[in-house]
């Protein structure tokens, strides 16, 4: 598929079909110029020295100079593709956004990453996987930036980038948690229930996926869904897998780290090259936007927690297929940049703090990594809707505005830049928790079960997965030097389960400790367990 619309500089929107770098017929400087030698320089005599006159030599140098941009902050490594999403028109009475509407085609690019990792490191380390949706839908881009894990480590974003230095490199050796010690990442989550749950997926085979094309991916947060009636809901979304979720098992995942470190990205590309489209079905659990915001006392703006399935069953709202890999994994891959707060009409953020400090940071860090503003104006972050937007200048300007000025209203530019468009749209009434509200930092007492939703996770595991959960942990907090990390999770776990924590204790050679909560009754969830499970649709 090729651009469908043009940008208001002429140039072609999506994904780059004609390198623009590789015209004519003979090879040129960046200026055009025709050139008959880029093999030697141009020198006084044979022997030299080298003229300081030499352009090419020059230009050539400096551009390779400069090939390097900083690789992402998280999720360095990465692999995406092209493809197409096909709406099924289920989601009207929930949600009025255009591209989930019946047969709606909207092309897409996806990325799929680890967190940790630099941009070099291997696929198959144990860790979370982000999977990033960018549609290019007729209402400007919506992205959706989810994780292969429903929940995530902390509640607030104040506390990111505290988890990512606990479970990044060591600053003195700079030797990666995967091959180390691992006592920051053990100090961290052991110190911050809250990461308890994400921690349980992680030592599941939930954290060595065997194939990007068979792993799950969810919105992580609730989302605010607003349908035509300006009647609105509360949603999380869901990226269920045709082929079902499969993982490897830890010994392949090691094995496979050392003989094919580009194990997923090469799965994927061969897939998509040979015909073999994975696919995903996008799905929705739909829930009532009460005052509270909560759902069967659960806090719904509390990322570290789950809606279980037999109590909101994910809704099919539209089928992913992705069916084309880049022509260039810098242009596309590299330079994508996703955002939370690319938003189409129908799709709103909640309040949940995590999702809030996300809102602020990807644009500021692409303002660095992308090297100003303008990134936007970059061929794959390019919406296929028109764009009138009244910014200007910039670090790599590509757009040529036309018009005096861009203000508004503007009485001397024949109406340039055009009016805003007026929203025929009803009001969205949204519940206000709070009659009046106060200036405040802490956690609300909602978000503060740490140990419930991990034990259903345990719970509702099938026993070769719980036997692969405890031979996890006990591998990973073996590597730990610090023996108090060691027992500090001991007691976590004891918290979780009490067969979890003694099998994890019996591999340590560590003393079993006893529980500081009484653990809540809870019922396993089929559909947490995930050996067999697959997306029964056809
Ligand atoms: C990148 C997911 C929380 C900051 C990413 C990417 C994904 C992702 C999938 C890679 C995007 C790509 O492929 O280009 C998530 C999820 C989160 C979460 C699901 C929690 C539910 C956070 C928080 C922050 C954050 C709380 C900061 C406060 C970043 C940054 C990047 C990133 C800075 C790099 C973006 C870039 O360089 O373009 N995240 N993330 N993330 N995330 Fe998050």
């Amino acid at each position: 598929t090729g651009p469908e619309t043009v940008s208001p500089t002429g140039a072609p929107t999506g994904a780059p079909q004609v390198a623009n770098g590789q015209q004519g017929d003979f090879l040129t400087t960046s200026a055009g110029a025709r050139l008959y030698d880029t093999d030697h320089s141009l020198k006084a005599g044979e022997r030299g020295p080298t003229l300081l006159q030499d352009h090419h030599l020059r230009e050539k140098v400096m551009h390779f100079d400069h090939e390097r941009i900083p690789e992402r902050v998280v999720h360095a490594r990465g692999y995406g593709a092209h493809g197409v999403f096909v709406g099924y028109g289920t989601a009207a009475n929930v949600c009025m956004s255009a591209f989930l509407g019946d047969g709606v085609e909207t092309p897409v690019f996806v990325r799929f990453s680890t967190v940790l990792g630099s941009r070099g490191s291997a696929d198959t380390v144990r860790d979370t996987r982000g999977f990033a949706t960018k549609f290019y839908t007729q209402e400007g881009n919506f992205d959706l930036v989810g994780n292969n894990i429903p929940v995530f480590f902390i509640q607030d974003g104040i506390k990111f980038p505290d988890v990512i230095h606990a479970g990044k490199p060591h600053p003195d050796r700079e030797i990666p948690q995967a091959q180390s010690a691992h006592d920051t990442f053990w100090d961290f989550v052991s110190t911050h229930t809250e990461a308890t749950h994400h921690v349980m997926w992680n030592m599941s085979d939930r954290g060595i996926p065997r194939s990007y094309r068979t792993m799950e991916g969810f919105g992580v947060h609730t989302f605010r869904l607003v349908n035509a009636e300006g009647e609105t809901a509360l949603a999380k979304f869901h990226w269920k897998p045709k082929l079902g979720v499969h993982s490897l098992v830890w010994e392949e995942a090691q094995m496979i780290s050392g003989i094919d470190p580009d194990f997923h990205r090469r799965d994927l590309a061969d897939a998509i090259e040979s015909g073999a489209y994975p696919q995903w079905e996008l799905g929705l659990q739909v829930l009532p936007d009460t005052p509270r915001q909560t759902f069967e006392g659960i806090d719904l703006l509390d990322p570290t927690k789950i809606v279980p399935e037999e109590l909101a069953p994910v809704q099919p709202v539209g089928i992913l297929t992705l069916n084309r890999n880049p022509l260039n994994y810098f242009a596309e891959t590299e330079q994508v940049a996703f955002h939370l707060g690319n938003l189409v009409p129908g799709i709103d953020v909640t309040d949940d703090p995590l999702l809030q400090s996300r809102l602020f940071s990807y644009l500021d860090t692409q303002l660095t990594r992308l090297a100003g503003p303008n990134f936007n104006q970059i061929p794959i972050n390019r919406p296929h809707a028109p764009v009138n937007d009244m910014l200007r200048d910039g670090f790599h300007q590509h757009a040529v505005h036309a018009g005096v000025a861009p203000y508004r209203p503007n009485s001397l530019d024949g109406g340039n830049p055009f009016e805003a468009g007026v929203e025929e749209r009803p009001f969205v009434e949204v519940a206000q928790p709070l009659p009046k509200a106060v200036k405040i930092r802490q956690s609300p007492t909602s978000f503060a079960d740490h140990y419930t939703q991990p034990r259903l996770f345990w719970l509702s595991l099938s026993p070769i997965e719980k036997e692969h959960v405890v031979r996890a942990f006990t591998f990973e907090l073996g590597k730990c030097y610090e023996q108090t990390i060691k027992e500090r999770e001991l007691l976590v776990l004891a918290n979780v389960d009490p067969t979890l924590c003694a099998e994890v204790a019996k591999g340590l050679g560590l003393p079993v400790p006893a529980p500081t909560t009484r653990p809540k009754k809870v019922t396993p969830s089929p559909v947490l367990s995930q050996i067999g499970q697959t997306w029964p649709t056809d």
